[in-house]
């Protein structure tokens, strides 16, 4: 059994060591280790990650079993555009993230749930993200949930410009 909860200043080391842990485990065996190294060093330290719990344009869930260890996260931010995605009312999905070890047990799912909740409760019409073209599970995961794919952009792993595709949900 887990819960969700919304995360809290005492969250951001913790944030930043599984945050970085669960890109790694994801996308390592498909980038250098110099690019990877550089987009850790540039997106995790409990200092970014503290600035990001308190930042009043992103919205930080956890999803934790009852010792308090992590199974999930997912960060929503308003403010964001991208190129076929209204320019109103729209709110993207910045990070989503299972830790592998529950994977296919509907952790994700539920955390999508909450993340829908959590953008209409924020005024949204429409969720939206970025995913790396060659992610599939992702894909199909999204697209089971109401994402289908509506252009691409690109998404700077280190040195490497790499293309993800956007997806997006109607909520209403
Ligand atoms: C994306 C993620 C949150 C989805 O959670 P999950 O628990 O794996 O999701 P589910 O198992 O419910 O759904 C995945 C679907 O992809 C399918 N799938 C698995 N591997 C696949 C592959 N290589 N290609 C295509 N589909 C695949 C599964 O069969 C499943 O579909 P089904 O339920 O119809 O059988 C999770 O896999 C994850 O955290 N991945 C690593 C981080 C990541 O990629 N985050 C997204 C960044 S944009």
């Amino acid at each position: 059994m887990t819960v969700i909860r919304n995360a809290t200043d005492a969250d951001a080391a913790k944030l930043a060591e599984f945050g970085a842990r669960t890109f790694y485990e994801s996308f390592a065996a498909d980038n250098t280790p110099e690019d990877m190294q550089r987009h850790l060093e540039s997106a995790f330290s409990p200092e970014k990650q503290l600035a990001e719990i308190r930042a009043p344009d992103i919205e930080t869930l956890i999803v934790v079993d009852p010792e308090e260890r992590w199974a999930g996260f997912a960060q929503l931010r308003a403010g964001k555009r991208s190129a076929a995605v209204p320019q109103q009312g729209s709110i993207e999905l910045w990070r989503f993230y299972v830790d592998k070890a529950w994977h296919g047990q509907g952790i994700a799912a539920g955390l999508m749930e909450a993340a829908k909740r959590c953008a209409r409760r924020r005024g949204a019409a429409t969720l939206w993200l970025g995913v790396w073209e060659r992610n599939a599970r992702a894909q199909a995961f999204y697209r089971k949930h109401g994402f289908s794919k509506v252009g691409s952009q690109v998404f700077v792993v280190g040195s490497d410009p790499q293309t993800d595709d956007v997806m997006l949900c109607r909520l209403t």
